[in-house]
């Protein structure tokens, strides 16, 4: 008995009840690399294919679901399932949150990022001219389902996305799970299972206690503050970053701020510091660039008026989700990760 064995009866488990067919949402790329491993496994189904990565994410496509959903005579009973990164389950899930008043979706998660972050949290969405999810909705999905098996074909600039965002669960989560994840590369597919749980832990608990971002949810966003100006800054360069890299300096930077504010010891900058830079190389901006990225910070959705916020790490699993940072502080963590 193989380990298909086991996420049949997975599958099977979580599918016992609801009618079918199931209406089976993937992308071109997971059609080729992931659902021939799952086909087999899965009740009987219809399967729709979108593009591949942020092209999935608008609303011709949003629209394209909901039309086969209503040729296929899909009804409040049916069960969407989003066989995909997190731009299938965005997509997928907003279409499930909206197609009918909203109907039942399972995640099937196949990038790192996807199965430790954004098939977590009931976000749903798509972007719209040129904005990231600017329009969406809160609407979990009644299962996921993670098979770390189906990343082995994900490259590793993929991996590598995903896997700032175990590194800041780590860092949320305590000591243990620190000293465990700040070792370990991205790439090595022994560490994925642990990963995976615990950054599903993490999101789940953080989650539960503010499911509609309120406040305690803003720690999520540890690394995202100085990360997002990065990502903008590159994108609006036309030489886009992946999302991880721009979080994993992002947190290095908001670790730097921290210590200088007092907050985040010597010890644990050095630690964040070797874990990030020995698998994401520094970005290429200059000095004369640092202006730019901190304009950026004033775009930043969680400011409080003028002044900047961003979570201080204290120590892994103690940190403060209100603490703020000049833009001086902003110019000299920019020029620390030159
Ligand atoms: N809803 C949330 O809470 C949340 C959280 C974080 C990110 N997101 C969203 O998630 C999206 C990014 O998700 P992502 O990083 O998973 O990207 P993605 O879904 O675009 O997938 C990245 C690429 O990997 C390919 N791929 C997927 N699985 C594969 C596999 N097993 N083998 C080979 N190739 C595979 C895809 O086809 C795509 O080309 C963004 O749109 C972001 O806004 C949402």
């Amino acid at each position: 008995m193989g380990p298909a064995w086991g996420l049949f009866v997975v599958l099977k488990g979580i599918f016992e009840g609801y009618g079918d067919p199931l209406f089976v949402v993937t992308d071109a790329v997971v059609r080729r690399k992931v659902y021939p491993l799952v086909k087999p496994l899965l009740p009987a189904h219809k399967l729709l294919v979108l593009p591949a990565g942020e092209g999935a994410k608008v609303l011709d496509e949003v629209a394209r679901i909901w039309t086969w959903l209503g040729a296929q005579g899909a009804d409040r009973q049916a069960v969407l399932v989003a066989l995909g990164g997190g731009a299938v389950s965005d997509v997928a899930g907003f279409a499930a949150a909206t197609y009918l008043r909203g109907i039942r979706w399972v995640a099937m998660p196949t990038t790192l990022l996807a199965m430790c972050d954004a098939a977590y949290g009931g976000k749903t969405g798509i972007n719209l001219g040129g904005a990231k999810n600017q329009v969406g909705a809160f609407w979990a999905p009644e299962a996921v389902v993670s098979e770390p098996r189906w990343l082995e074909t994900l490259p590793y600039g993929e991996l590598l996305s995903g896997w700032a965002e175990v590194l800041k669960h780590a860092l949320l989560q305590g000591p243990e799970a620190w000293a465990r994840i700040r070792t370990m590369e991205c790439d090595d597919a022994a560490g994925w299972p642990y990963a995976i749980a615990l950054s599903q832990e993490v999101k789940q608990r953080i989650v539960a206690e503010d499911p509609r971002e309120q406040g305690l949810r803003r720690a999520l966003n540890l690394g995202h503050t100085l990360g997002h100006a990065l990502e903008g800054f590159f994108l609006h360069a036309g030489t886009p970053i992946l999302h991880g890299q721009a979080v994993a300096l992002g947190m290095l930077g908001e670790a730097w701020v921290a210590h200088r504010q007092g907050a985040c010891g010597a010890e644990l900058l050095a630690e964040i510091e070797e874990a990030v830079l020995c698998q994401y190389p520094l970005l290429p901006y200059e000095k004369a660039d640092i202006a730019a990225l901190v304009r950026l910070l004033a775009k930043d959705k969680k400011r409080l008026g003028t002044q900047l916020r961003y979570v201080a790490l204290h120590q892994p699993g103690r940190y403060d989700i209100d603490a703020t940072l000049t833009p001086a502080e902003a110019r000299q963590a920019f020029a620390y990760l030159m």
